[in-house]
């Protein structure tokens, strides 16, 4: 008899601070249509110098943990495209944070915006082979383009943290999956920069390839049809792309790209996007969090996955809604992480995003600017300081 595998729990965490897109295009004399509708983005969010993706997903699992406990996690996987050592996981990090077992494996994954969805089928076959262990998976990523470059509207920060495990309380994900990779330089960042490069008109293209690439092959797999997904969850760098991939998995299949009809799969999945910006690996599950806050019963209804990340690899696949899963959302504590965040103007947002640690491997304290749980205290010695308050 088959397992049922899926997303047990789900939560996650976002910056201290947002910056309306309405300062942006007051600051670059942008007409506000282009970010409200041309882009489908309202605010992003700026993370604190002393936040990073290891305070950001250790503030995503912290709930995870204190509901469920931390006994039968015996597998951590962080997916991140910011990564911020080349060696040393991200994961080990969250692991010490969270004041997890020692008998556990600890690994960073990445492959762009795709990663988290790696690390959510990793984590699906490590527990087929031992059904009595869950995995936590982490996927948190700051985004970050040059000021002034048309990637800057696109910005933001987010990690959702996930609960895997057999007869999971929310999502249980199904068999097959639609693959496809191609070697394209759409959006990539080399390890000397902080700031992604991006060819933002070949990555619409590469995107909207790879979501034909991924459904041909995950119908040939045997697949479910399109009519019988209630909603579609895609990746989200801006919500207008969930639209636009959308719009081209229906003309390719031959059906009416009516906006209403899009509007309706779509269902609630951009809204947290729309104010939080491009979370690259999280933003996929950002967009399944918000549909499964906001939309009416789903119990029992096949969602779509559409995870895309640069470069380019991808994965069409399907998730059953389990029943009961509404008693198990964190609506309220979702909603709390969005409205927190404090307002800034685009001269502090500058000044965020132009913080750097120095490099001479002195003792560096960071501005205590962070409310949350978790802060990246300092650095000494080249060694990253965090602290759980
Ligand atoms: N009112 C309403 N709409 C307006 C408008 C106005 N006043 N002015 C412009 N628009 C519309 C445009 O018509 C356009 O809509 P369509 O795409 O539907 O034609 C939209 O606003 C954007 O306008 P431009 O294409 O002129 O904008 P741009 O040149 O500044 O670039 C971008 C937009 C390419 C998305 C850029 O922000 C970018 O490079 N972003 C980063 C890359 C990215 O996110 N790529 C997505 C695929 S790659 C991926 O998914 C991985 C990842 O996470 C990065």
């Amino acid at each position: 008899m088959s397992l049922s595998i899926g997303i047990h729990d789900l939560s996650f965490a976002t910056g201290e601070f947002v910056l309306p897109h309405t300062a942006l295009a007051a600051h670059n004399g942008t007409e506000i249509g282009k970010y409200h509708l041309g882009i489908g983005q309202e605010s992003m969010s700026v993370p604190a110098a002393d936040e990073d993706i290891v305070t950001l997903g250790a503030t995503a699992a912290a709930p995870i943990i204190a509901r469920h406990g931390a006994e039968r996690i015996r597998t951590v996987v962080f997916a991140t495209e910011s990564s911020i050592d080349q060696a040393k996981s991200a994961g080990v990090y969250v692991h010490s944070l969270l004041g997890l077992p020692s008998a556990t494996r600890v690994v960073e994954l990445k492959q762009a915006c795709y990663g988290a969805t790696a690390a959510l089928q990793f984590a699906i076959g490590l527990v087929q082979r031992d059904p009595a262990q869950q995995v936590l998976v982490v996927a948190s990523d700051v985004s970050k383009y040059e000021l002034d470059s048309p990637g800057e509207a696109t910005q933001g920060a987010a990690a959702v943290a996930m609960l895997v495990g057999v007869d999971p309380a929310l999502v249980r994900i199904e068999d097959p999956s639609g693959l496809f990779t191609a070697d394209v330089m759409d959006f990539w960042r080399p390890n000397y920069r902080e700031a992604a490069l991006v060819d933002g008109h070949e990555s619409i293209g590469a995107y909207l390839q790879a979501v034909e690439g991924t459904w041909k092959d995950y119908t040939e797999q045997g697949g479910r049809t399109l009519e019988e997904f209630a909603a579609f969850c895609y990746h989200q760098p801006f919500t207008k792309m969930a639209y636009k991939a959308h719009r081209h998995l229906l003309n390719y299949c031959g059906y009416d790209t009516d906006e209403a009809v899009i509007a309706r799969a779509l269902g609630h999945t951009t809204a947290y996007n729309r104010v939080i910006g491009n979370s690259y690996t999280a933003s996929v599950y950002l967009g399944l969090a918000a549909l499964l806050d906001r939309a009416e019963d789903l119990t029992g209804r096949p969602l779509a996955f559409l995870s895309y990340g640069s470069g380019s690899v991808a994965e069409f696949f399907a998730g059953t809604v389990v029943a009961g899963y509404r008693e198990h959302l964190r609506t309220d504590a979702n909603r709390r992480a969005i409205d927190r965040r404090t307002e800034v103007d685009y001269a502090r947002y500058r000044d965020l995003h132009e913080w750097r640690f120095p490099t001479d491997g002195g003792d560096h304290a960071t501005p205590e600017q962070t409310t949350g749980p978790f802060r990246l205290a300092g650095i000494s010695g080249h060694k990253r300081l965090y602290q759980a308050r």
